[in-house]
């Protein structure tokens, strides 16, 4: 663990102040001078130095030197503390002005103990549990010299192809800001310059999970309106809870690449939303201006990044390479140059980095604690979610004499942590294969035959064991999905089903009359339509993390209840896709009783069908509507009562409403509260989720809930693109997910 120690006298009267920081606005008025002051003191090659974040390249004392001469401002991607001494000790010994490096890493999900993947966490709709992974995750990676993480990634995501729907909190802006604020207060702590504090890097803004055709880096078409009013939203909150940095996106919005955006990145981000920490490009997206065509060189690029508002590039070296001359030329004025480095110090200062804390590299480890494991296990129940249950199969009983686990997520001690772990060991990955074993092989015969070897594996030949064992067991587990390698980052799927002969698998075990409980672990919505109808019970997990095995062994035999809600909409079909619960109605909605294809009489007359907006081969329903989850206990609502039918828009509305627990399981609820502007001078939202809230029910308890929704929090950007709550009709429910609940109506005058 991080203890202080000053490293050079030029720190004493800065050690003052960082010991001093706080919120307090007299504290700002200090920091602020010291920014001054310091920035006073910087050569032009200083200033731009400060602008530049280089990832490790050749040789230590190549990176050394950089810092020496004040090139560098900061380092992604070192992790061993040792090397993080030598480099901070090179920032604050031997440069000019002894200015400490921020050292980077993208701790996503956890940094050694991994949690489940974001979109898993968001499950759990349960800020407070989201915020205690930040904060386990900030710990560990402090512990090392890590000071600013990548993340919250707050991307609004309704495209499970892109293989970065795993890293996002789903497809809801409300829950996406709730959560997103959550995971910045577990990352930033209450005192940024604690020695567990890591900045918050709220990403990508913006607009990056709309990408075209769910192709990871591809083109988004947002108009400003939506913008505004679905993908805007979360990163505001982000600011409003005080995130020290902001990273831009890779995509073009209506062909202007964000890291050359200044409509987002000033008018949005600065004026507006008057955010005053520091801005960093995504991985050389400053250089792929080019690429996309918005600039045609490096020079143009480093311009157009710098001038709107990217006060920081990461890795491409193009300020370093270009800034100096395009001052010089005019194309760049020294104030922006100026701000950019404030923006960078200010965050430096707020960190404590200028009292420089040297990582006490003997101190004793916090990876893996038994508090972290504990957490992250926690975070595992929390997020699993029972899509169905047929004849309440699940929990086992003590009837089961013999399990057969098979499919090659059972025991995949890498892929179970899923995508975006740089610093994870997957030796200390619980797998749900090594959980039953251990947990209860003393008295259940447990089989194992994993069928495939992994989820790509189109090989047949291992379903023949897999069968054999099905024959001799009570109940079959199994254990499918996608490998990590699937899931994250430029990994863009056209076909959701399930990979290689793990379909074949769950239908060759589902043969033998065995009941079969599919469990699957992926970093996104899959179309398992087949797969759960040849199972009893279906169970999903988006990669589980480090503990998913005893999560889930614990939520097998009924130790935990699983009360995950599903954060995205899964489609039947990729054909579905795009496919959420707030979309617009047209106008000529889906009806539900719509003919589908095999019910069309042949020669069926042209408009014979009803012209609405439906998949003749699909319908529009999904497999699971966002929000959707259940439980081995049931629940059911009632009383829902508002306190006023007729509202103005400075009045707050009360909900009210009863659930109870009407099963014989001890359980959590997620209740949730969903309103529809029926009419605007824009169309709005069929469905918008507005609160949440888990209410804990022993069986046959009925609590009531309440929730307090201002109505200003209806506003939406107009036809005039003003944010303002609009006269009219609404509809209000109260239910368990998207789809079903309690309705009543209001008026706003
Ligand atoms: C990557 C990602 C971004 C990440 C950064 C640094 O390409 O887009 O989310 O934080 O580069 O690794």
């Amino acid at each position: 663990m991080k203890k202080k120690i000053t490293i050079g006298l030029g720190c004493l009267f800065l050690l003052a102040l960082a010991a001093c920081t706080e919120k307090s606005q007299s504290t700002d008025k200090k920091l602020e001078t010291h920014v001054e002051n310091l920035l006073a003191q910087m050569t032009l090659e200083e200033k731009i130095g400060q602008m530049n974040q280089i990832s490790p390249w050749g040789e230590p004392t190549q990176i050394a030197e950089a810092v020496r001469k004040g090139e560098v401002g900061s380092i992604l991607n070192v992790v061993d503390p040792v090397a993080i001494n030598a480099l901070q000790q090179v920032a604050m010994e031997e440069s000019r002005l002894k200015i400490p490096l921020i050292i980077g890493r993208d701790v996503i999900h956890g940094f050694k103990t991994i949690f489940p993947i974001p979109l898993g966490q968001a499950a759990s709709f349960d800020p407070q549990l989201v915020e205690a992974g930040a904060r386990v995750a900030a710990i560990e990676a402090a512990s090392v010299g890590v000071a600013w993480t990548f993340a919250p990634m707050i991307d609004i995501a309704r495209d499970p192809r892109w293989g970065r729907i795993a890293e996002s909190l789903g497809e809801d802006s409300y829950l996406t800001a709730t959560l997103g604020a959550a995971m910045i207060r577990g990352f930033q702590g209450s005192d940024l310059s604690d020695p567990t504090a890591i900045a918050a890097c709220p990403k990508h803004f913006v607009g990056y999970g709309a990408a075209e055709g769910g192709r990871d880096y591809a083109s988004t078409f947002i108009p400003e309106r939506t913008l505004r009013n679905v993908y805007l939203p979360p990163f505001e909150a982000a600011v409003r809870e005080g995130a020290a940095t902001f990273m831009t996106s890779f995509n073009d919005n209506d062909g202007v690449p964000s890291t050359g955006n200044r409509f987002i990145l000033e008018q949005v981000l600065r004026k507006e939303w008057a955010f005053d920490g520091f801005v960093v490009s995504d991985w050389a997206s400053v250089a792929e201006m080019i690429a996309h065509g918005f600039c045609k060189d490096g020079k143009e690029a480093a311009e157009k990044a710098v001038n709107a508002g990217v006060d920081m590039e990461m890795v491409s070296g193009l300020y370093v390479a270009h800034v100096k001359e395009l001052l010089a030329e005019g194309k760049i004025r020294m104030e922006t140059i100026d701000n950019a480095v404030r923006n960078i110090l200010r965050v430096k200062f707020r960190l404590g980095l200028f009292e420089q804390s040297h990582i006490d590299t003997e101190a004793p480890s916090v990876f893996y604690a038994e508090a972290h494991l504990a957490k992250a296990k926690e975070a595992a129940v929390a997020s699993a979610i029972l899509l169905k249950n047929e004849g309440d199969f699940l929990p086992l009983t003590d009837q089961i004499k013999t399990i057969a686990v098979v499919g090659p997520m059972a025991d995949a001690p890498h892929d179970q942590l899923g995508t975006w772990v740089f610093d994870g060991d997957k030796n200390y990955t619980r797998t749900p294969l090594k959980a039953l074993q251990e947990e209860y092989g003393d008295r259940i015969r447990i089989l194992y035959a994993p069928g495939t070897a992994y989820s790509r594996d189109r090989a047949t030949d291992g379903i023949a064991a897999a069968v054999a064992i099905a024959r001799q067991a009570d109940v079959v587990l199994a254990f499918v999905g996608e490998e990590a390698i699937l899931s994250g980052e430029a990994h863009s799927l056209a076909d959701l089903n399930l990979q290689g002969a793990q379909s074949e698998l769950i239908a060759a075990v589902a043969k033998t009359g065995t009941p079969v409980v599919t469990l699957v672990m992926a970093g996104r919505p899959l179309t398992i339509e087949r797969d759960a109808e040849a199972s009893r019970a279906v169970m999903y997990h988006f990669h589980p993390g480090t503990m998913g095995g005893p999560a889930i062994a614990d939520l097998l035999f009924g130790k935990a209840v699983p009360g995950g809600k599903l954060p995205v909409t899964f489609p039947r079909t990729v054909g579905q896709i795009p496919i959420y619960h707030s979309h617009n109605n047209t106008g000529r909605p889906y009806q539900g009783n719509e003919t589908l294809l095999d019910g069309i009489a042949l020669e069926a007359g042209q408009t014979s069908l009803g012209n609405t907006s439906f998949y003749l081969d699909a319908g529009n329903d999904p497999l699971y509507p966002f929000g959707y989850g259940l439980s081995y206990t049931t629940f059911e609502y009632g009383n829902l009562s508002i306190s006023a039918d007729r509202l103005r828009p400075t009045d707050e509305l009360t909900v009210t409403f009863e659930v109870t627990n009407t099963g014989k399981y001890d359980a959590t609820e997620v209740a949730q509260l969903y309103v529809q502007d029926c009419f605007g001078s824009v169309t709005r939202p069929v469905k918008e989720l507005k609160r949440f809230a888990r209410v804990a029910l022993k069986a046959g308890e009925k609590k009531t809930v309440s929730f307090t929704l201002p109505v200003q929090e209806l506003a939406f950007y107009t036809i005039d693109m003003q944010k303002k709550v609009e006269p009219g009709d609404f509809n209000l429910w109260v239910g368990p997910n998207s789809r079903d609940g309690l309705q009543t109506t209001f008026v706003v005058e």
